[in-house]
């Protein structure tokens, strides 16, 4: 048996990738195009893995994406791959048309394709799993309920925008095709081998260099936290029971305010790796806020536990406190991701 990863380069993809093969013998293909997101170091551990089959490949090139689907005849395909930075996606959109949008689309295409010509019983047991984000949402007040499966759609970025209609492409080729699909809509998530643009490893690397915690507006925006283990462990039960054709958001029912996860990294930091003078949360400031910056996120995660049985392992005290060790452990992961690329990055969004 055989599973189609795209994005698995990618940081949940990667940690996927790595503990589907930590509890499983099944043939990983790992379509991914290796965008500067994408790291094949992540994977380094699997390099001499049979059980894993790297292909530099775009999930928008049908040619790629059918031939790999009729060489190896996988029973399901688990969709990452997309551009994932919100901050990316207001500096420059068109990337995230052309992955999130158009890449879905071809993608669903050819898999339909290979999904028709495949024999009954294959046919029926073949899976489709789109892995989305709470951000389609929109944004919460501080009063609201959680989103439920059921909340519309009410996307604010160039990034969610694209996501809400990737999901909505996987939707209708359910709907009309027939394909048996399922998507996951998660919360934000943290942990190992997270590419240093995003909050939590941004902030324990420019802690540790000695450079500006950078806090966007008032730093009350609220993110509901998910450790990436228990992502990719809910992505393995959806796909072994979800339903066809249901959506089953994923969280942690973890929110904090941006402002209390930065100083926790820091009162982490303190105790792990003191500084020789001072302490680390002397280094936070505050910075322009994000363009059209949604407030809160929040997930109601019961439909997945009530159906599925499914419950994160972490609460965010101890995910948080394995990250930040994860990443003073790792110096030589983090020496080869902060490439020329992502310097350039820094200096255009931080001017740093
Ligand atoms: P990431 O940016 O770290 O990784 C994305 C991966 O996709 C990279 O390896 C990149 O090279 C690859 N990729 C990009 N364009 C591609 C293309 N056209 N063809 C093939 N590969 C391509 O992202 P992530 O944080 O690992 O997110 C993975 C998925 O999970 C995304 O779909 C994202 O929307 C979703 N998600 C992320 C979060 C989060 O907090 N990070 C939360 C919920 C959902
Ligand atoms: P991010 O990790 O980019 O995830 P998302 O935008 O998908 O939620 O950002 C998490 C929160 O942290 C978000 O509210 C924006 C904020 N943030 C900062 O305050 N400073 C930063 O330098 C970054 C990257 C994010």
């Amino acid at each position: 048996m055989t599973v189609l990863v795209t994005g698995g380069a990618g940081f949940i993809g990667g940690n996927f990738v790595l503990d589907w093969l930590a509890q499983s013998d099944e043939l990983v293909i790992n379509l991914d195009k290796l965008t500067y997101a994408g790291n094949l170091d992540t994977l380094k551990s699997l390099s001499e893995d049979a059980r894993h089959v790297f292909v530099k490949g775009d999930i928008g090139d049908k040619r790629v994406v059918s031939d790999l689907l009729a060489q190896y005849q996988p029973r399901a395909v688990i969709n990452f791959a997309a551009e994932s930075h919100v901050d990316r996606s207001i500096a420059s959109p068109a990337e995230f048309i052309q992955t999130n949008v158009l890449g879905t689309f071809n993608l669903l295409e050819s898999v339909r394709g290979y999904w028709q010509e495949l024999p009954e019983a294959e046919k029926s047991a073949f899976r489709f799993l789109h892995v989305s984000t709470d951000e389609v949402y929109g944004t919460l007040s501080l009063t609201d309920a959680p989103f439920a499966e059921t909340n519309a759609y009410e996307p604010n970025s160039p990034y969610s925008a694209s996501k809400a209609a990737s999901d909505h492409l996987v939707r209708a080729w359910h709907h009309t095709y027939g394909l048996p699909v399922i998507t996951t809509n998660c919360s934000n998530n943290y942990g190992p081998y997270h590419f240093p643009e995003k909050l939590i490893p941004l902030v324990i690397l420019n802690a540790l260099a000695g450079k500006p915690l950078p806090i966007y507006g008032d730093g009350q925006q609220i993110r509901d936290w998910l450790y990436v283990k228990d992502h990719c462990a809910a992505i393995r039960c959806v796909l072994a029971a979800g339903r066809l054709g249901q959506t089953y958001n994923v969280g942690g029912w973890n929110e904090k305010a941006n402002l209390e996860v930065v100083q926790t990294i820091c009162q982490i930091l303190d105790e792990l790796k003191p500084k020789a003078s001072g302490r680390y949360a002397e280094q936070i400031t505050f910075v322009q806020d994000r363009a059209g910056h949604d407030r809160r996120y929040a997930i109601d995660a019961r439909k997945l536990e009530q159906e599925l049985g499914w419950k994160p392992a972490e609460t965010f005290e101890t995910g948080i406190r394995k990250t930040v060790q994860w990443y003073l452990e790792h110096r030589d992961w983090v020496e080869n991701v902060t490439t020329g690329a992502y310097r350039q990055w820094l200096t255009q969004q931080y001017g740093v």
